[in-house]
């Protein structure tokens, strides 16, 4: 994982909390915003997008996830969360999981206030279940 400077951080965390705005979050009224970097350099935004039955729920780091790979990237170099709270927002544990099927990452986690924590998917999943017996191919 190569080091990025922290106005590049920085930069990305604008970037997510103006994806922010588009958060669907009618029942919670808690707005996630997300920004997933891949190795290309191409970027994606995520937000949460939530639902009437609230199980179906989407957070904001698997749409931004999702979407690099409907696109056809799936290698990651940063993900960038936030949300406006006190301390920096911190993921879900399906997340979590969804992040480490592609490997090992830098995470940053923020608040709209730009106050951040640089950690990885490792960190955040340590011994985590991976699929790799399961793959059959290259999916
Ligand atoms: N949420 C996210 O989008 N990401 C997180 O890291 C935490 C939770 C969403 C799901 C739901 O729409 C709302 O925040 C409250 O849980």
């Amino acid at each position: 994982m190569s080091r990025m400077k922290n106005h590049e951080i920085e930069k990305l965390i604008e970037r997510a909390v103006e994806a922010m705005k588009n958060a669907y979050a009618p029942y919670s009224n808690f707005r996630v915003g997300a920004v997933v970097v891949a190795k290309d350099g191409s970027i994606f935004t995520g937000v949460n997008v939530e639902n009437a039955s609230y199980g179906l729920t989407i957070c904001a780091e698997r749409a931004a996830i999702f979407k690099a790979v409907s696109e056809g990237v799936r290698e990651f170099d940063t993900l960038v969360v936030v949300a406006d709270t006190d301390s920096p927002v911190s993921p879900c544990g399906a997340c979590r999981q969804v992040m480490a099927e592609f490997g090992n990452f830098r995470v940053i986690l923020a608040n709209i206030r730009g106050e951040y924590i640089e950690t990885s998917v490792s960190e955040l999943l340590p011994l985590g279940f991976s699929g790799d017996k399961l793959k059959q191919g290259k999916g």
